[in-house]
């Protein structure tokens, strides 16, 4: 078999490399020539557990190639998989810019039959987009070479993304017709040994199935934070009810974790594109808007808390903050609750050193302000009046507290990740702060 991933994002280099490694002849595309020229050279342009090996080893076996031309590499294939981004316009809506154009060069230059499918998130209705936008290009060159368009959303997690493509919980298909569906169906056969469910449908619940998934799992957490910030109140503990809660089969116990708010380059994105979607359509989504509201108020909630110990005025205050990716194993940062944290805090006046064990080149790229990046942990403590526990890495679940304590200046930690043990700290002299941990 022969596929063609274009783009070579988290979802694209992840689904091109895996797809190689099983025996498919894989073309990865994307119009950055630096980008495609450091691939070629074995450099990735992201960080993810497990990738840099799959992709040394199918690229050395010649059955992953690099380029910038689609038009050399379209002879043959059974499958083009678009994975481009879909980053979202002004007004919330997912941007279609770069999927058209690519449903478009694909329309020029397509010469046998193949299969058209979307991997990128796309509001519901663009595959039939995609579909007009190929027709268009080819009436223009005036030969007719029979497609089937398809949906085929991608549900890999960043940071867990390998180990998700290959033994995904499910593959959700969506085709008009029954060419389409074998094509894919042979497409995704070597991981049927992984024993997943291969799901298929039309296309528009295909497309819908993506966001509602990733809108259903940030009403999770938003739900849990909300809930988080009533026990907190009321003098319940948010983990001890996550228990309780969780132990019913039909909530489950994961993605229930009350923290400084969701980040990432799906759920804000997604939550806001559905909510586009639904008043687009006249329907209002009014829990979604609330799921929003609760994230942007919960990304500010450390700051509050912040406040509330040190005083309202945190101008000449040192702040250490520890994690900058919007979660652990993956450097990256978009929408991370540290950009605005960090963001307010030194609008605020506070002098900010952080330490991320990956994400500091990113993060300084997205953060316009000075801060001091640190190269390890300790170091960002010292002469610090609190500490700000972002991400919850590893390495930073197990400290050595004694030395925390001798490097800052006010042994003050607000966990917004709830990885500490309250009882624990406080007993060894710090004032703790969680989400939902009573005081
Ligand atoms: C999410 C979905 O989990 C994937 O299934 C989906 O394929 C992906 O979006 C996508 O649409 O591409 P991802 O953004 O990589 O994956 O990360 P998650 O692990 O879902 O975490 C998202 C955010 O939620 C993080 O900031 C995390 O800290 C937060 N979170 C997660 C919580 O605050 N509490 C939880 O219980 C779980």
């Amino acid at each position: 078999m022969k596929a063609i991933v274009v783009g070579t994002g988290y979802v694209g280099l992840v689904t091109g490399a895996c797809l190689a490694d099983v025996g498919i002849h894989v073309a990865c595309i994307d119009i950055d020539q630096e980008k495609i020229d450091r691939l070629k050279q074995g450099i990735l342009p992201i960080y993810e557990p497990g990738l840099e090996e799959i992709v040394h080893r199918n690229a050395e076996k010649g059955r992953l190639q690099f380029s910038t031309r689609l038009d050399e590499h379209i002879a043959g294939a059974d499958a083009i998989l678009i994975a481009v981004g879909t980053p979202p316009d002004e007004d919330g809506s997912a941007d279609l810019k770069h999927v058209l154009n690519v449903a478009d060069e694909i329309g020029e230059k397509l010469q046998d039959y193949a299969v058209i499918a979307t991997k990128s998130t796309v509001p519901v209705g663009t595959s039939l987009k995609v579909k007009a936008a190929v027709e268009a290009a080819m009436n223009r060159r005036g030969q007719h070479i029979p497609f089937d368009v398809a949906s085929n959303p991608e549900f890999l997690k960043e940071g867990a993304a390998v180990r998700d493509f290959q033994s995904p919980d499910r593959v959700v298909i969506g085709t008009e017709s029954e060419r389409a569906r074998s094509v894919l169906e042979q497409l995704y056969k070597p991981f049927q040994l992984n024993r997943h469910r291969v799901i298929y449908m039309d296309i528009a619940s295909a497309e819908m199935t993506k966001y509602a998934a990733n809108a259903m799992l940030a009403t999770r957490i938003s739900f849990m934070n909300d809930i988080a910030n009533l026990c907190e109140a009321v003098g319940a503990d948010i983990n001890q009810v996550r228990s309780g809660i969780g132990a019913d089969p039909r909530i489950g116990s994961k993605f229930l974790y009350a923290g400084a708010g969701y980040g990432g380059s799906c759920f804000p994105k997604d939550v806001k594109a559905l909510i586009h979607t639904g008043r687009e359509h006249g329907q209002r989504l009014r829990l979604l808007e609330a799921v929003e509201a609760i994230n942007n108020d919960q990304k500010q909630l450390l700051f509050k808390k912040l406040q509330a110990a040190l005083g309202k005025d945190l101008q000449g205050k040192q702040i250490a903050v520890w994690g900058l990716a919007f979660k652990p194993q993956t450097d990256d940062v978009r929408e991370a609750p540290a950009l605005s944290l960090i963001d307010a805090l030194i609008k605020a006046g506070a002098i900010i050193r952080a330490y991320d064990p990956v994400a500091v080149e990113e993060a300084c790229k997205h953060i316009p302000h000075p801060v001091t990046y640190t190269r390890d942990e300790y170091e960002a403590l010292e002469q610090a009046d609190a500490l700000l526990l972002l991400t919850e890495w590893p390495e930073f679940r197990l400290p050595d507290w004694e030395r925390v304590k001798s490097l800052m200046r006010r042994p003050l930690v607000l966990d917004g990740r709830n990885i500490y043990n309250p009882a624990q700290l406080r007993q060894q002299g710090f004032e703790y702060h969680g989400i939902g941990i009573p005081l």
